[in-house]
């Protein structure tokens, strides 16, 4: 992990432009980083995207994995709220690794960048999301992300152990062109939500012709569609062919 990282981390503080201190909050922990830095390393992104940029941690590992794969890289990063909340230490931070001209920041919310790359014709081999956890802003995100995004590139979703987080990561584990690469940090609530789930499904089962009833209920296990976890990673392995009418319950 590049010193700069490493600092941060050990002392738990941030520093804006002029010195003043921060406390550290609401970042990608050091494991996670290296999680992303795994992933980053094996595929060899040479455009990627990142939503939710904060204190600019994820920012910084992920930048330092594409600089140690190649020089020909390139990263844009979407938050609305950079200078209004986070007193600008991400850009700050971006600008200290020095690779900050192979960097494009938005200081705008997803949904309103995101038809425009797309528009353009980007391309993408990695996406991170760190942002809301509202379900159809994310959805939305996911949708333009699918358009740029190569086949074999890799979506990472984070903190999945909230529901709206964990429906989309259940949306896309049934998704045909994709799937669960990789993922990291068993889901903590996921023991008293497996033994909820499983009661629910084990009443649900009881009933007579339950698929016909509930067409539009997945009866799988977060644990049986491999997305009970905290961060996940998931591989786009073929284009979009689905029919008009597709429709598979999430
Ligand atoms: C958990 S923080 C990101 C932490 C960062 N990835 C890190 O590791 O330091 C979430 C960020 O998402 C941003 N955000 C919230 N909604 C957003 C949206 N719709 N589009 C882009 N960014 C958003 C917030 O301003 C905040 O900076």
């Amino acid at each position: 992990m590049i010193p700069l990282l490493t600092e941060i981390f050990n002392s738990g503080k941030v520093f804006d432009e002029q010195g003043r201190s921060y406390d550290l909050h609401s970042h990608t922990r050091p494991e996670q980083c290296a999680f992303l830095q795994k992933i980053i390393k094996e595929i060899k992104p040479k455009r990627s995207l990142e939503i939710g940029l904060a204190y600019g941690i994820s920012t910084l590992a992920i930048l330092e994995a594409l600089s140690s794969t190649s020089n020909q890289f390139h990263h844009t990063i979407v938050d609305p709220y950079q200078s209004k909340y986070w007193h600008s230490i991400g850009l700050e931070y971006i600008k200290k690794s020095g690779l900050g001209e192979q960097v494009t920041f938005y200081e705008k919310f997803s949904f309103e960048i995101l038809p425009d790359l797309c528009k353009k014709g980007e391309r993408l081999q990695f996406a991170y999301i760190d942002s809301t956890k509202v379900f159809d802003i994310l959805l939305v995100d996911f949708f333009f992300i699918t358009r740029m995004l190569d086949i074999n590139g890799v979506i990472v979703l984070d903190d999945c152990s909230f529901p709206g987080i964990r429906k989309l990561a259940r949306f896309i584990a049934m998704h045909p062109s994709f799937k669960v690469l990789d993922a990291f940090g068993a889901d903590k609530n996921s023991m008293k939500r497996k033994m909820l789930f499983s009661f629910d499904n084990g009443m649900i089962k009881l009933i007579p012709f339950k698929k016909k009833m509930f067409p539009v209920h997945n009866f799988k296990t977060d644990n049986q569609l491999n997305v009970d976890y905290h961060c996940i990673a998931f591989q786009k392995i073929g284009e979009d062919n689905r029919n008009w009418d597709w429709f598979e319950a999430f």
